[in-house]
């Protein structure tokens, strides 16, 4: 309000220094309005910031929840498909076992070996093959392919399968052929256990010296598959009765098959056979439970085979 006794001077004083003071409110006000405009600016930022993380958090969730969805709906087909995969393989295994089984079986029609004789022969020789060091995929091929060394007898006449004398030397050329025609049936195997049949059929009877057939071959030529079941095959036909012998005590054909290191067998082999003989007895015990003469009575009535009687000579 103003003053009536107030001189012009005094209010020309008085609105001065009213201006000075509201120059400096005014100035104070610039700098706090520059702050706040500072502040609000960085707090529009940090919301904005905030508004899209929260957005890219939540969009990442989503996305990944349904990557995750998505990943566990192909694994439970993944599962089932491996499922099925499993189980497919299972029965063509067992449809292939059985392929094999009834094979086996019907080269036994035409042979007068017990199938006790393959169940033994199969058993030593997946013995031996362990002994060898062969890891447990090796051990299934061999216990599965050596049933079938003999199934070229298939194609071999009765009246020389079934003869009980002596072959003639044609009839034992006929006789010998068992292998090539095992090999031929077995010819170009699409699995590694026919493979190793095929081997086994084709070699079985050659020897360490070049002396066997059909193909002479010697030595390591000769597989090992084959070198196996070639003893596994003589021990069980030394120690079974046939209809040209009785069964031989096992010391008698451990000797025979001693006699044999290096000639009709591998070396090697024969030491791992010799030496863990009690194994291979074991088996051949387990088989023949309760159907087998004991060793005393074998060792009783033993007889040397007239054709063996000429090889001790
Ligand atoms: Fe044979
Ligand atoms: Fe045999």
């Amino acid at each position: 309000m103003l003053d009536k006794n107030f001189s012009i001077e005094e209010y020309r004083k008085l609105y001065v220094e009213q201006k000075e003071l509201n120059r400096g409110l005014e100035q104070e006000l610039a700098f706090h309005r520059v702050e706040l405009e500072k502040f609000r600016s960085e707090a529009v930022k940090a919301y904005a910031l905030t508004r899209s993380q929260k957005q890219d958090k939540a969009m990442i969730s989503a996305q990944g929840e349904k990557i995750l969805k998505d990943l566990h709906v192909v694994n439970k087909n993944l599962r089932a498909k491996v499922k099925e995969l499993d189980k497919a393989k299972k029965d063509i295994y067992e449809a292939y076992k059985g392929t094999i089984n009834r094979l086996v079986l019907a080269s036994e029609y035409k042979d007068n070996e017990t199938g006790n004789h393959i169940l033994r022969m199969s058993n030593y020789s997946v013995y031996l093959a362990k002994l060898c060091g062969f890891d447990a995929k090796a051990l299934e091929e061999i216990e599965l392919a050596s049933p079938m060394h003999d199934v070229g007898k298939i194609g071999i006449k009765d009246s020389i399968l079934f003869k009980n004398g002596k072959l003639s030397d044609d009839e034992f050329n006929e006789m010998k052929r068992h292998t090539t025609i095992g090999g031929a049936i077995l010819e170009k195997p699409d699995s590694p256990i026919l493979e190793c049949a095929r081997q086994i059929a084709l070699c079985h009877h050659e020897k360490w010296n070049g002396r066997g057939y059909p193909g002479g071959i010697r030595g390591e030529e000769i597989p090992l598959h084959a070198r196996i079941v070639s003893i596994s095959d003589t021990f069980d036909a030394l120690t079974s009765k046939r209809p040209y012998k009785t069964p031989y005590p096992i010391d008698v054909s451990c000797d025979i098959i001693k006699k044999g290191r290096g000639e009709d067998f591998d070396p090697a082999l024969v030491d791992l056979f010799l030496t863990n003989i009690d194994g291979f007895v074991a088996i051949k015990n387990k088989i023949d439970e309760g159907c087998a003469a004991d060793e005393a009575e074998i060792k009783a009535n033993f007889a040397w085979s007239e054709r063996d009687k000429v090889e001790q000579k």
